[in-house]
């Protein structure tokens, strides 16, 4: 769950948009609700379950335009509210002068609060049920013109049921839901999920809560954050500030710097270190596009020797991040002063990555399971201000600025590539021999999925190789070579993943394209295991 301090800090630092708010207390759908509402049309926020009251307060009384709070949303959650660890928000906030939408359990917690009986676990559902409805403004527009009522099918996802609730109207039930929506005044409650795309209409009731019963205003659309942050940009830097920017040629990144482009122009200086860990073609792509293309500065940093050097020897996984994270830290500091007169650093930080470092730092184990490669440690040891443009985005957000800035379609269509390169793709020490395996292989796969049109299709894909060998022949003899491993996998948002039941012929292809073309290859395989308990990257 996202850190409140980061959170109150960012607050104070930007005079912020009219907002929605998704308390989250831990559910699989949180960051849906706030992708949903945010693709309505309102600008969400996802905010840990336990906010201070004071501090959602100051929010609901804020002027319109000011970063108004206009109706709080409470997640699901894995657990019941009648585990004494249950996370819980101050009962309070129901008492505020604001519309509420509990959902799952966040409609559990708000009936427990308010009296109503909720039973344990006794009449769980799961899956597609039907939901009988009668007429309300959460409803609004589901039913036929003049009925009272109606019934749509929703996704239900929960083991615990809201059995009465004697203050409320009850707007809703299915088979095993005798209180599957309701409503105390301005708070709103369903027991399913009308984030998912299961749910029928579930985006008109969302649309509804928005709307019709918070009465937000449309102030979420890709061309208005494109608009208003190139005018903070300018802003924040002022007329004659300087920014630098690391670039690496992915998504984040590139969107960032051209967003500062845009805003400033060459008064922003991107450097691109090739730590040889990039992709085939990755280094002549990535200057094309910014330096002729763009006509942006850019400073390249050829650092491939110093990289493989810092890596000899290294086999552990978590310790070549290290080294990566650190030599890059060296040495775009170097670059820094070497430019000199720079006062701004800016970095391509999403929204996911600020929830999640944030979690990470309030010492939730569950999100250090690869340390990845960050840079959080620049701006404070250059002594320079940060500039981070695209920290509310979600990745396909990221994704609409690009394409509304001209990003060519390499860039905006390939899959993501992890900051330590092929190091989290070549298992055990990293050698230049096993890169041109890994490179090679990789590109081979990539290429091959483009031409059969399955690219587009899937999350990611490349090659693994490691140090283990097997037999072939060559010729008439038997020889010795690596084993080349294909990951191909689909995933909405890298939280889970799963392999792509890619037609055999095409593995086939692959499999002999890199046995034929990538010298010291024998064996392919191919990766069948879905995250969790895998992850998508081998180290
Ligand atoms: P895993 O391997 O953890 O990856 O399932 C989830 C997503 O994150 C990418 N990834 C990384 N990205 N630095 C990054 O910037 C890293 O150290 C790193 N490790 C994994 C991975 O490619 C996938 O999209």
């Amino acid at each position: 769950m996202p850190d409140r301090n980061s959170i109150i800090e960012k607050r104070e630092a930007e005079k912020e948009k009219d907002k929605v708010v998704v308390l989250d207390f831990g559910g699989q759908y949180s960051h849906l609700i706030v992708r949903r509402c945010r693709e309505l049309g309102v600008y969400t926020e996802l905010l840990p379950y336990d906010m201070p009251l004071e501090e959602l307060k100051k929010g609901i009384e804020a002027e319109e335009g000011t970063g108004k709070i206009k109706g709080i949303i409470l997640s699901g959650s894995p657990f019941s509210v009648h585990e004494p660890n249950s996370p819980k928000c101050s009962s309070e906030i129901l008492d505020l002068n604001v519309p509420i939408l509990g959902i799952c359990y966040g409609a559990q917690l708000i009936a427990y609060v308010k009296g109503g009986v909720v039973g344990e676990g006794r009449k769980s559902e799961f899956g597609r049920t039907e939901l009988l409805f009668d007429d309300s403004d959460l409803f609004d527009g589901l039913t036929e013109r003049g009925s009272e009522g109606g019934r749509i099918n929703v996704w239900m996802s929960h083991g615990d049921v809201i059995e009465r609730l004697a203050s409320a109207d009850i707007i809703g039930y299915t088979m095993n839901s005798p209180v599957a929506a309701f409503r105390i005044s301005n708070i709103y409650g369903v027991q399913f999920h009308p984030e998912v795309h299961h749910t029928d209409k579930g985006e008109k009731i969302l649309w509804n809560f928005l709307y019709k019963i918070c009465g937000c205003e449309r102030n979420w659309t890709i061309e208005s954050f494109v608009r208003d942050k190139i005018k903070e940009i300018k802003s924040a830097v002022g007329s004659d500030g300087r920014v630098i920017c690391g670039l690496s040629g992915g998504i984040d990144s590139s969107t960032t710097a051209l967003l500062i482009n845009k805003a400033i122009g060459d008064r922003l200086t991107c450097i691109f270190v090739d730590n040889g860990l990039l992709r085939k073609g990755e280094k002549e792509e990535v200057i094309n596009t910014f330096r002729n293309n763009f006509k942006m500065r850019l400073v390249f940093v050829d650092a491939k020797e110093r990289f493989l050097k810092g890596l000899q020897g290294v086999k552990d996984a978590e310790a070549k991040r290290m080294v990566i994270g650190e030599l890059f830290i060296n040495i775009f500091e170097e670059e820094a002063k070497k430019l000199g007169n720079v006062d701004f650093l800016a970095q391509g930080t999403i929204y996911p990555d600020r929830i999640e470092s944030a979690r990470a730092r309030s010492g939730d184990v569950a999100s250090r399971i690869k340390s990845h490669h960050n840079v959080g440690a620049l701006p404070e040891k250059l002594g320079l201000k940060l500039i981070e443009p695209i920290n509310d985005l979600y990745k396909d957000e990221v994704r609409e600025v690009a394409k509304e800035l001209d990003m060519p379609s390499q860039i905006l269509n390939q899959h993501p590539f992890p900051g330590p390169g092929l190091a989290a793709r070549v298992i055990g020490e990293v050698t230049e021999d096993k890169l041109r395996i890994c490179r090679e292989a990789s590109y081979i796969v990539e290429e091959e999925l483009k031409r059969s049109g399955w690219y587009n299709k899937v999350w990611q894909a490349f090659a693994i190789v490691g140090d283990d060998v097997t037999t072939g022949v060559l010729g008439d003899a038997r020889s010795l070579g690596r084993i080349v491993t294909i990951r191909v996998v689909e995933s909405r948002e890298a939280m889970t993943a799963d392999f792509v039941k890619l037609p055999y012929e095409l593995l086939e292809s692959m499999s002999k394209r890199i046995t034929n073309e990538v010298k010291g290859v024998t064996w392919v395989t191919y990766a069948i295991s879905s995250k969790p308990p895998a992850t998508i990257e081998p180290c």
